[in-house]
């Protein structure tokens, strides 16, 4: 069945080989006065900093960088809101990852308002105004360029927060998947597994039907394909579009219209890690994807799996449902231990000391247990999947 939806993603994607080369005509649209955010130097290394560089030279540029991974709201988005309000930026040109991309949304939003920018990402106060944003991502992986969503972290109080607003849309994402060729075999693995999970945040949900079970099918396949491809040869172009392309999907809605909405419960958990132990956000779901089959895993849900077992991973029709279900999870984990990511918290650096604290925290600042999801878990059983994940 497909339920009642609207849906709406105002973004213009431009993909494909040197897509940037009509970036000035772009930006024109928005002003001469840019904020152009960068992380940590990969632009740089990839030439793609003095490409931009000189495809502005007729702008204004001011710059942030150094934005960090799980992208922080105190250096981050503070200096950024403030370098725009002092020399009124026009408009924000992020380049880099989904890191970069998170931190200049909370920015547009910031730059626009007069409080504290924590009252907007920690949904007390309603922004009214954003700044308009261009990107140009490097990393295939969040779906930020295509959806309205940013994911900040407050290190003064262990909290990292989702927020949505559709005020914060990129007017325009530019997609050239040879930006991708330098990022390497941990982020590509981190990058996939991050998308694979906003595929099956949205499959375990109900109602469902066929053709939203068969694009995400499709989406799984392709990205659990393409990515052995680009481990081995991170230049294959053919691997990096397919990979680019499928992830821009993950988190603006499209993979499930008209579908049931499950509540993203391994993103809350995963949220609550990145924000106590900063931890790689992909690694995370990686992590805790098996463990949460493995929790949720009943005749309601059995469903699901047997639908996965069969169309994905074409194992037998005829094994029983609970046999069939094992072997999903199984293959699951198989498979992101076959990508290079370490299967255990404990070796991202996550300490068993804190489950409990954590567990709390999600329900507080998340919640995992509201009756309208499609499989809510309380305390115990948060504190069951943590544990197991270590
Ligand atoms: O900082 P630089 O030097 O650019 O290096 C980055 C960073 O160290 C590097 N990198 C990026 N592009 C590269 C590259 N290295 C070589 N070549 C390139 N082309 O990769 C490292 C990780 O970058 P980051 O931006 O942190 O990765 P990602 O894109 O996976 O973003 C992760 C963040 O997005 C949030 C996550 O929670 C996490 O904070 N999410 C955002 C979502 C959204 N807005 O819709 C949804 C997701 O579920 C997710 O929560
Ligand atoms: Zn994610």
């Amino acid at each position: 069945m497909i339920g009642n939806f609207i849906y709406n993603t105002p973004t213009t994607l431009r993909f494909g080989k040197d897509a940037i080369k009509d970036l000035p005509g772009v930006m024109a649209r928005y002003g001469k006065t840019v904020l152009m955010t960068y992380g940590g130097g990969s632009i740089k290394k990839s030439g793609l900093y003095d490409r931009v560089k000189e495809l502005l030279s007729d702008f204004d540029i001011v710059e942030l960088s150094g934005i960090e991974p799980n992208p922080k709201y105190d250096p981050s988005v503070i200096d950024g809101a403030r370098l725009c309000k002092e020399t009124g930026v026009d408009v924000i040109l992020s380049v880099g990852g989904g890191s970069v991309l998170d931190c200049s949304k909370a920015i547009s939003v910031c730059a626009k308002y007069d409080g504290e920018g924590w009252d907007l990402i920690s949904g007390k106060v309603k922004a009214k105004a954003a700044l308009p944003i261009v990107d140009i991502i490097t990393l295939a992986a969040t779906g930020s360029e295509y959806d309205m969503g940013c994911v900040i972290s407050n290190t003064a109080i262990n909290d990292k927060r989702a927020y949505l607003d559709p005020l914060m849309f990129p007017a325009v994402s530019f997609l050239d998947p040879e930006y991708t060729f330098s990022v390497s075999k941990w982020q590509t693995a981190c990058g996939t597994a991050d998308a694979i999970n906003h595929v099956l945040e949205q499959f375990f949900a109900r109602p469902c039907s066929i053709f939203n079970d068969g694009v995400m099918i499709s989406a799984l396949r392709s990205l659990m394909t393409n990515v052995k491809i680009a481990l081995e040869k991170p230049d294959d172009y053919a691997a990096r579009s397919e990979l680019m392309y499928v992830c821009s999907w993950g988190c603006n809605g499209i993979l499930s219209n008209g579908a049931g909405y499950s509540g993203w419960p391994m993103h809350s958990i995963e949220h609550a890690l990145s924000a106590y132990f900063d931890i790689t956000h992909g690694a995370g779901l990686a992590i805790i994807t098996p463990r949460w089959m493995k929790e949720i895993l009943s005749d309601e849900t059995v469903e699901r799996f047997v639908t996965l077992g069969t169309q994905l991973f074409g194992f037998d029709k005829a094994l029983p449902d609970n046999e069939m279900a094992d072997k999903v999870i199984e293959a699951f984990y198989s498979f992101f231990e076959s990508t290079g990511i370490p299967m255990h918290l404990a070796e991202l650096g996550v300490k068993a000391e804190k489950i409990d604290e954590m567990a709390d925290h999600i329900l507080e600042f998340d919640s995992t247990n509201e009756p309208w999801m499609y499989a809510p878990i309380g305390k115990d059983a948060l504190v069951r999947i943590l544990t197991e994940s270590m």
